[in-house]
C-alpha cells in the first residue's frame, strides 16, 4: 500500500460471533455498500476458536471470513490473545497477571494474562499457530493484528511469581555480577545490598519507594517482555501467512511500553483513536476541556499519528476510530456532527493508509453498550455512517499523493526517559507526556508539521530537533546528534540521569554538556498555584510547575525575574544547541517556540488559534476545532480540493498550491 492514493483505506471493526448468522452476508454488502474495503474481526474470538482445550470449533469461523471475503472486503485476522478462555485460566491460574497490590487479577473480562508466564507464552504461541496455520494462506485475510492493545487497563506490570523469576534473568544478564548490580541500584543507601540475583525481589507492596534504578529496571524488563511476547506471534505469522503485513494496535498515551522497540518486529504500526476520552483524561485545563468538548484536544490525536508513524516505520493505520459517544471515560460526551469525517481526513494528512471505525454495530449487551458504532443496535444507520459516506465521496475528489514525507522538525519522544520521570517525578504535577504534547502544541499553532522521532531514529534532514523531556540521553544519540549538527532545543531536566538513574559526575545535563557550556545546580518543582515570571527580550512570560538554577557561559537568551534569584537564566544557547530551564505556559511556550524557529530559519505562521494545518505531498488539509467559522490562510492561487477558503466548526478543507 505504499503506492499513490486519494484518501485512506476504510474498514471496521466486526464481530461475527456476537450477531446471528443470518446478518453476516447483509452486513457485509453494506460494509461494501458504503465503500469499506478491509474488516478487522476475531480479536477477542478464542473461546468461540477453541471452546474447550484442543477441541476447536473452526466451521463458524470458516463462514464468517468467506462471507465477509466473498463480499469483497479484506479481512485482517486478529490473534486472540487478549482475551484467554475460563478453561484455560482454570487449567492454568498462573497466567492471571497479578497488581502492584499482589492481588491476582481475575477472569471475566480480558487482557487478563501476566507477559512473563511461561505457560501462557506456550500458550499464545499454540493458538497463534492453530490460526495462522488454517487461515495464513487464505485468500481473504490480507492483514493480521497480534493480541489487541497491550496495555490497556494497566497490564504491561505484572508483579506475578513468573514475572519475578524472568525478571532476576533479565537482571543477571543486564548486570553480569551482583557487586555491579548493587553499585548501578546505589544499594548502600538504607541498607539494600544483595548477595545475589535469587534475592530479588519485585518492587512493589515496599515500606516505601525502592531504588529508583530498580524500578526503572523493572519498567525496562517488562517493555521487554512485551516486546519477546509479540514478536513470537510475529514470527509464526510471517511463517505461515507471508506476504501479509502484521500489525497491533496501541494506544494514546500508554508509554508503559517502547513502542519504537515493538514495532521493529512490524510491518505497520496502527492505533486506536478515540479523542474524546483522550481528551478528558488529558493534558488541558478544564476551561479548555470545556471548550473542546466535543472534537477533543486539537493536537494530542495528531501528535499520536506522527508518533505511530515513526513506530511503523512511515506504515500508519488506524485500527480503531471512536465514531459517537463511548463508554469508558471519566465522562463519554459525543463527537460533534463531522468529527468522525474529521478525524479520518486528520490521519490522512498525517500519513494514514488505512482507517477502520470501531465498530460496525453497537451492541445490545455486555460491557460496551452505550459505546456508539456505525449502526445503532437496531441495524440503522448512526451518525458515523453518514460520514463515512461523504468521505468516500471526496475521496474522488483530491488528487493521488504519495507517502508523506519527512519534516523539518521533529520532536523527540524517548521511552527510557518517561520511565524516569514516571519512577522520579519530584513533583505531583510534572506530567512527561503533557510537557511533550504542549511543546508539540505551540510548534502545530504556528503552522508547522512536525515528526515523532526516537533516540535510534535518522536523524540527517531536519532543521530542529525538541527534545522535551530526554533526561536518559543514548551516547550514540550524541554522535550521531553532533554528525548531522542539526540544532536542538532541550527541556528542564535533560540529561539529568544516567542510564543507571543516577546523577551525572558532571551534575545535569550530563553528557549533553557537550553541546552547552552549562550545569544545573538546582531543581524545584512547584505546586500549580505559583507562578514564575521569565522576561525574554521586552516580553514577560510565565512559567509554572519546574525550575532550575543554572551555572552557564553560554549566551542568556531568557531569565527568571521576581524576589528568588532574579536575574538566573531561564533559557540559554549557542548556534547548535538551547536550554530551557522551565515548564512555560502555553502561550509563553508559543513565544518561545517562534523564537526557536526563527533561529532555526523554519518558515512558520502567525498563531493559528483552533485552526491546524497539515501537509501532505503538495497537499494542505485545514481543521477547524474552534466554534466560529474561520478564513483559512490558503494563497490566492489554491486549488480547493474540499471545503473552501470559509471553513465552519468541525470542517475540514483540502487544497493545493
Ligand atoms: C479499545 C479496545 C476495543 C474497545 C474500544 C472501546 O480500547 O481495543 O476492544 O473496547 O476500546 O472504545
Amino acid at each position: 500500500m505504499t503506492h499513490l492514493t486519494c484518501g485512506p483505506e476504510l474498514g471496521v471493526c466486526y464481530y461475527p460471533e456476537q450477531w446471528p448468522e443470518e446478518k453476516w452476508a447483509e452486513d457485509a454488502a453494506r460494509m461494501v455498500a458504503l465503500g469499506l474495503t478491509w474488516v478487522r474481526i476475531a480479536e477477542f474470538a478464542w473461546a468461540k476458536i477453541e471452546p474447550k482445550p484442543g477441541q476447536f470449533d473452526w466451521a463458524w469461523l470458516d463462514r464468517a471470513v468467506e462471507t465477509l471475503g466473498s463480499a469483497g472486503l479484506k479481512v485482517i485476522l486478529c490473534t486472540p490473545t487478549a482475551a484467554p478462555p475460563k478453561w484455560l485460566v482454570d487449567l492454568f491460574p498462573e497466567i492471571l497477571p497479578v497488581a502492584e497490590d499482589g492481588t491476582v487479577r481475575k477472569f471475566g473480562a480480558r487482557r487478563h494474562y501476566c507477559f512473563s508466564s511461561l505457560r501462557y507464552r506456550e500458550e499464545a504461541a499454540r493458538i497463534t499457530g492453530e490460526v495462522a496455520r488454517r487461515y495464513g494462506k487464505h485468500p481473504h485475510v490480507r492483514a493480521w493484528q497480534t493480541d489487541n492493545e497491550y496495555g490497556d487497563h494497566d497490564t504491561i506490570h505484572s508483579y506475578s511469581h513468573s514475572a519475578e523469576a524472568a525478571f532476576r534473568l533479565w537482571l543477571e544478564s543486564r548486570y553480569g555480577t551482583i557487586e555491579a548490580l548493587n553499585a548501578a541500584w546505589g544499594t548502600s543507601f538504607w541498607s539494600m545490598t544483595y548477595q545475589g540475583f535469587d534475592q530479588i525481589e519485585l518492587p512493589n507492596n515496599l515500606v516505601e519507594e525502592p531504588s529508583p534504578t530498580h524500578r526503572v529496571d523493572f519498567m525496562r524488563f517488562s517493555s521487554d517482555q512485551v516486546k519477546s511476547f509479540n514478536k513470537a506471534q510475529v514470527e509464526i505469522i510471517r511463517a505461515l501467512s507471508p506476504g501479509r503485513p502484521v500489525t497491533h494496535n496501541y494506544m494514546n498515551q500508554n508509554t508503559d511500553f517502547d513502542h519504537y522497540a515493538v514495532g521493529e518486529d512490524l510491518d505497520a504500526a496502527s492505533w486506536d483513536v478515540y479523542p474524546l476520552g483522550g481528551l478528558v483524561h488529558g493534558r488541558l485545563s478544564d476551561a479548555d476541556k470545556a471548550r473542546y468538548l466535543r472534537v477533543g484536544d486539537p493536537d494530542q490525536t495528531s501528535f499520536n499519528h506522527d508518533l505511530y508513524r515513526a513506530v511503523g516505520r512511515g506504515r500508519l493505520w488506524v485500527m480503531e476510530q471512536q465514531p459517537g459517544p463511548v463508554n469508558w471515560a471519566a465522562n463519554n460526551p459525543a463527537p460533534a456532527d463531522g468529527m468522525v469525517r474529521l478525524w479520518t481526513w486528520l490521519a490522512y494528512a498525517h500519513g494514514c493508509e488505512l482507517m477502520s471505525y470501531f465498530r460496525w454495530r453497537q451492541a445490545p449487551f455486555a460491557q460496551e453498550q452505550f459505546h456508539a458504532a456505525l449502526l445503532h443496535p437496531d441495524s440503522t444507520a448512526d451518525q458515523a455512517y453518514h460520514e463515512v459516506a461523504q468521505v468516500v465521496t471526496e475521496t474522488s475528489a483530491l488528487p493521488a499523493i504519495g507517502p508523506r514525507a519527512k519534516t523539518r522538525v521533529a520532536l523527540l519522544l524517548d521511552y527510557s526517559s518517561r520511565w524516569a520521570t514516571v519512577t522520579l517525578p519530584q513533583g505531583q504535577n510534572y506530567r512527561a507526556h503533557h510537557i511533550a504534547l504542549d511543546w508539540y502544541s505551540a510548534v502545530r499553532r504556528l503552522g508547522v508539521d512536525l515528526d515523532v522521532i526516537g533516540q535510534h531514529s535518522d536523524l540527517a534532514g531536519y532543521d530542529l530537533i525538541l527534545a522535551p523531556d530526554l533526561v536518559i540521553v543514548d551516547p550514540t544519540f550524541i554522535e550521531r546528534l553532533q554528525a548531522v549538527g542539526t540544532k536542538v532545543l532541550f527541556g528542564p531536566r535533560s540529561g539529568s540521569k544516567t542510564e543507571a538513574m543516577q546523577t551525572p559526575a558532571n551534575l545535569a545535563p550530563g553528557e549533553l554538556a557537550r553541546f552547552l557550556d552549562m550545569k544545573v545546580t538546582r531543581v524545584e518543582s512547584l505546586p500549580d498555584y505559583h507562578a514564575e515570571s521569565v522576561q525574554m527580550g521586552n516580553l514577560t512570560l510565565t512559567a509554572r510547575r519546574w525550575r532550575e538554577t543554572i551555572e552557564t557561559r553560554e549566551q542568556v537568551l531568557a531569565t527568571f525575574i521576581g524576589d528568588y534569584r532574579n536575574g538566573t537564566p531561564a533559557l540559554i544557547g549557542n548556534n547548535s544547541a538551547r536550554y530551557l530551564a522551565t515548564l512555560p505556559e502555553p502561550e509563553a511556550l508559543r513565544a518561545i517556540m517562534t523564537d526557536t524557529l526563527n533561529w532555526a530559519g523554519v518558515p512558520h505562521m502567525p498563531d493559528l488559534g483552533d485552526l491546524r494545518l497539515t501537509r501532505r505531498n503538495g497537499l494542505t488539509f485545514a481543521f477547524n476545532y474552534g466554534v466560529a467559522t474561520a478564513e483559512v490562510p490558503a494563497p490566492a492561487t489554491a486549488i480547493f480540493h474540499i471545503g473552501t477558503r470559509l471553513l465552519e466548526p468541525a470542517g475540514v478543507a483540502v487544497w493545493s498550491e
